[in-house]
């Protein structure tokens, strides 16, 4: 079981954009109070059926994060691979409600494309992630840029990269 810093309460995790719910249902096994949240009707159906078929208790919610509102706050919220697919101009509302629902204590692990499918860097305020949440007072666990060599994605080198934060 995934317990808090060795105290009896079972640790919460939320991921944003969760797709067919790989990532809560992993955290689910592990004995989290997991929740995915994603506005793709298909892929909560397909990750309800998926913990279903893995016997494992996880909560699924159609609907966008930034207007649908999750109870309560979570020891880890995460994001893998989803900002890069965001907006510019929502990027940082997408990230500031990730923030909001963060414990103290707490983390925020963003794993997300640097490049695109033809090889360009992504502009804008991903690339500056780090320091966005240095200015508001989280410390910055790791950060990492990954290559992923070429022939991944359409024969072209696409960069990657994750982020964690810490909220004090
Ligand atoms: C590339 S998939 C990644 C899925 C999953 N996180 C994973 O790593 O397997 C991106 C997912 O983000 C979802 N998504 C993108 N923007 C979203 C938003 N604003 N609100 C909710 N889901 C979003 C898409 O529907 C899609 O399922």
């Amino acid at each position: 079981m995934l317990r808090k810093g060795g105290k009896s309460k079972t640790l919460r995790y939320l991921d944003l954009g969760c797709g067919e719910g790989l990532d809560v249902i992993l955290m689910a096994k592990k004995g989290a109070e997991a929740v995915g949240i994603d506005f793709s009707e298909v892929a909560i159906k397909r990750a309800r059926r998926f913990a279903r078929k893995e016997r494992v208790e996880a909560a699924f919610v159609h609907g966008n994060p930034l207007r649908k509102k999750i109870d309560g706050r979570f020891d880890i919220v995460a994001s893998r691979f989803v900002l890069h697919t965001i907006r510019n101009v929502y990027q940082k509302r997408f990230v500031e409600t990730m923030m909001a629902y963060t414990k103290e204590g707490g983390f925020n692990v963003l794993v997300y494309h640097t490049t695109y499918a033809n090889g360009k860097l992504i502009e804008g305020f991903q690339l500056n992630l780090e320091s966005f949440y240095l200015k508001k007072g989280w410390g910055v666990r790791a950060s990492k840029e990954e290559f992923s060599g070429k022939g991944f994605t359409h024969g072209k080198p696409l960069h990657w990269k994750y982020v964690i934060a810490q909220r004090p």
